[in-house]
């Protein structure tokens, strides 16, 4: 192989370690801090779930919402996501309230894409 293409598999590599590192060590990062839609009794583990879940259903990795050295920081992303978690609360208020015992989730709208399919 030449030399520079085995350079950037090697960098490539660490990349990815680095990043595992990172999501290792996502407990340490966040603490929930920052939960303003969450329930704030949520453990580290029960926020590194459920965002797994939300992640998964739409599409999405943790550092496309996340400073991964911070996961407390806001950016537009993550304040975008907020206000879905709200309407997501907002809907399922509103079934309780009217009697229905369904509930909708991220994924039901989102499927697993970043935008829902028209
Ligand atoms: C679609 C966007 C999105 C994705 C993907 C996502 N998160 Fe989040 N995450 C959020 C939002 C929004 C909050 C804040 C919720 C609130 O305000 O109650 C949050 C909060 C957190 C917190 C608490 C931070 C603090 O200290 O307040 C941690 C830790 C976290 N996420 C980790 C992760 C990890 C690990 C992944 C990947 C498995 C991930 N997130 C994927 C949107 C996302
Ligand atoms: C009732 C349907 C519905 C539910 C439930 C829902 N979403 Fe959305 N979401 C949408 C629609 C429609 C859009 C695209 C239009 C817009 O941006 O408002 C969208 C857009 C988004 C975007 C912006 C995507 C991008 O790449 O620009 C994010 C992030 C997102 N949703 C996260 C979430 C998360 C996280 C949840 C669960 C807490 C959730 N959504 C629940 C309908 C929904």
């Amino acid at each position: 192989m030449p030399k520079k293409i085995v350079l950037a598999l090697s960098v490539l590599a660490f990349v990815a370690t680095s990043v595992t590192a990172i999501m290792s060590s996502a407990d340490a990062a966040g603490d929930g801090k920052n939960l303003q839609v969450l329930s704030k009794d949520l453990t580290k583990k029960e926020i590194r779930a459920l965002m797994k879940e939300v992640g998964k259903a739409v599409g999405k990795s943790c550092d496309e919402c996340h400073d991964l050295e911070d996961f407390s920081k806001d950016g537009d992303m993550k304040k975008k996501a907020r206000e879905m978690f709200k309407l997501t609360n907002s809907i399922n208020s509103r079934l309780k309230k009217d009697g229905f015992k369904k509930r909708v989730k991220c994924v039901t709208c989102h499927a697993g894409d970043a935008v829902p399919k028209k």
